[in-house]
């Protein structure tokens, strides 16, 4: 990114819907509309490519060739993506940042979209200036996961892949938002199962901050008061914005 630069602009690809916005990032904070088609069904290559085409071309600032990151629900590694929960297999070992530099015409930048949203409430949301270890987790169509440390990124996390002993479903089958709706959970009930997932997260890492995100996390009075937990745990201040201005 040009050292210049006052705004960019992020995409969160998810596995519903894939969000775009221009971000201040002196604030951190979104300065145009937030743009949202939703993500073509199979979420193959091509067809993501063009739902992120069509963003762009909706929040109209192609011209401006504004600095362009990308978040995808997937490990990242040297802009390949590397796995594949909740999109097509196809993203499996694939150069995704070179598939959708081509494809844009432009340079991106491509990160994992827990990663950034983690990144977003470090800089300017819930974990600002937070010491010792920071856990972000989005709960949406899966469960993404930050481990932030001192305000540095341990990129991959891959959280909610953790498995649950007797089960063979991982904690996000079980625990993400989409489980919630998939089995018509109440709040409590659900609250339950986040409950194992964070008690479970905290003998694991003994973390000092917990940040709840995705777009669940504005109902956050609904179901983090439910919770009992040794860690202080705050929903996201930039909610489900935190991926595109992360990104
Ligand atoms: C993926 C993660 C992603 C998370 C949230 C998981 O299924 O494996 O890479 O961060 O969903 O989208």
């Amino acid at each position: 990114m040009s050292q210049a630069a006052r705004r960019a602009v992020g995409v969160d690809i998810g596995g519903t819907g894939i969000k775009a916005g221009v971000v201040d990032l002196a604030a951190g904070d979104l300065v145009s509309d937030r743009i949202k088609v939703a993500t073509p069904s199979g979420a193959e290559p091509d067809d993501v490519l063009q739902a992120v085409a069509h963003v762009l071309r909706d929040l109209g600032v192609e011209e401006e060739k504004l600095p362009l990151g990308v978040a995808f629900p997937a490990i990242v590694k040297s802009g390949r993506t590397l796995s594949a929960a909740n999109v097509s297999p196809k993203w499996v070992d694939f150069a995704a940042e070179e598939f959708f530099e081509r494809g844009l015409g432009r340079d991106i930048h491509f990160a994992n979209d827990a990663d950034v949203a983690g990144i977003a409430e470090v800089r300017y949301g819930a974990a600002k200036g937070a010491r010792g270890l920071t856990i972000l987790t989005t709960l949406g169509t899966g469960i993404g996961s930050a481990l932030i440390y001192d305000g540095t990124l341990i990129p991959n996390s891959e959280l909610g892949h953790l498995s649950r002993t007797g089960h063979t479903k991982d904690a996000e089958a079980y625990a993400a938002y989409s489980a919630k709706e998939r089995d018509d959970l109440s709040w409590e009930k659900w609250a339950k199962r986040l409950q194992w997932y964070y008690s479970h997260l905290e003998f694991l890492f003994s973390p000092d901050l917990f940040v709840v995100g995705g777009g669940v996390s504005k109902h956050a009075d609904e179901f983090l008061p439910l919770l009992d937990l040794n860690t202080p745990i705050l929903p996201a201040v930039h909610r489900n914005n935190a991926g595109i201005i992360g990104a």
